[in-house]
């Protein structure tokens, strides 16, 4: 193992998602196993420029595995976005010798780490945390099982009352520019129709849709909406499905925030755990630049570049056969 790398920081930025805490938790202890200090950033990088750090040690990290959020809590900065506000940041690490940074975040959160390291050498290593499971390089990101799971708790739920009273449901479910979250919930909990921010769906498909629900004489049905499809706001595709089938009876829900919270699944934290411990293990073997993924059930590291800019197609059998079978 190289000495090149003194003391460590850590930071979650972006959106949380459940398991951050558990990655956290994993590069703090593997980073003491290695005889680093390793420094929590509170509030991302708000919190580097504003110079809220703590130097953390194994009982810091102690009983945060089961817990949802972040306990390092987490921003959206925009002074970060400034050269002037990267070097009041950069200058805040290095005064205390901290030469690495574990970023667990977004593309956002990727974008500003690689700032970092190109313009004041700080060795920079992302692992994904993000419920939406936006990065390429990995096949999951931190968060979405989870986040998942929840959906689909709340969708059988509604799928009960849907039920009872013979009623269309419209459920909003998050993803801002992707739509994994809508389409395995989607086919998990059986929509009639999964409305994505990929494929730029139409009202023709979506009544379409409705009509052989009818035809197939389906009294009850669930449509699954990811909140940056094309069609627009869910209030205003409930209006037009109640104006073309007016003897529908049409109800909304937004399950919003909730999708964030909660404790993680055990398969959030053991990819968090993992990609913890493998993105300390990549900065001493050198290693930077890069995000620790997991593919195939193997650690991968890929370049932040690729993981920002590329991305990985949904794939849209999944949405045939969801089709197929909720008709
Ligand atoms: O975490 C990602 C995400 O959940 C997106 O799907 C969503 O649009 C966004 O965060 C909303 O986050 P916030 O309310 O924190 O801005």
């Amino acid at each position: 193992m190289s000495h090149e790398i003194n003391n460590i920081a850590v930071l979650t930025s972006g959106g949380d998602a459940p398991g951050m805490n558990a990655a956290i938790r994993a590069v703090t202890r593997t980073a003491l196993y290695h005889g680093r200090r390793v420094y929590g950033v509170y509030r991302g990088y708000e919190g580097m420029i504003e110079n809220d750090l703590v130097e953390l040690n194994t009982a810091s990290v102690k009983h945060i595995l089961a817990q949802g959020g972040t306990f390092l809590k987490s921003a959206r900065s925009q002074e970060f976005r400034t050269p002037e506000g990267r070097a009041k940041a950069a200058q805040n690490l290095k005064d205390r010798d901290i030469d690495a940074l574990v970023v667990i975040g977004g593309d956002g959160s990727f974008t500003g780490a690689l700032k970092l390291a190109d313009e004041h050498g700080i060795k920079v290593i992302g692992v994904p945390g993000t419920i939406d499971n936006d990065l390429y390089g990995t096949d999951f990101t931190i968060g979405y099982d989870t986040a998942t799971n929840t959906v689909i708790e709340s969708v059988d739920k509604i799928r009960d009352t849907a039920s009872s009273h013979n009623r269309l449901f419209l459920v909003e479910v998050m993803g801002r520019d992707t739509g994994y979250i809508a389409a395995s919930t989607g086919l998990a909990t059986g929509a009639l129709s999964i409305i994505l921010p990929e494929k730029k769906a139409t009202y023709e498909e979506l009544f379409a849709d409705l009509k052989s629900a009818q035809a197939h004489k389906k009294t009850s049905n669930i449509i699954m909406v990811a909140e940056g499809n094309h069609l627009g706001d869910i209030f205003e595709i409930a209006a037009a499905v109640r104006n073309e089938f007016p003897e529908m009876d049409v109800k909304v829900t937004t399950l919003g925030h909730t999708q964030r919270g909660g404790s993680p699944t055990t398969n959030d934290r053991v990819l968090a755990s993992v990609l913890g411990h493998y993105a300390v293990k990549g900065l001493l073997e050198g290693k930077q630049k890069v995000m620790a993924g997991m593919i195939n059930q193997k650690v991968v590291f890929t370049s932040l570049e690729n993981a920002i800019s590329k991305t990985t197609e949904l794939d849209e059998e999944m949405l045939t056969i969801a089709k197929i079978l909720a008709t």
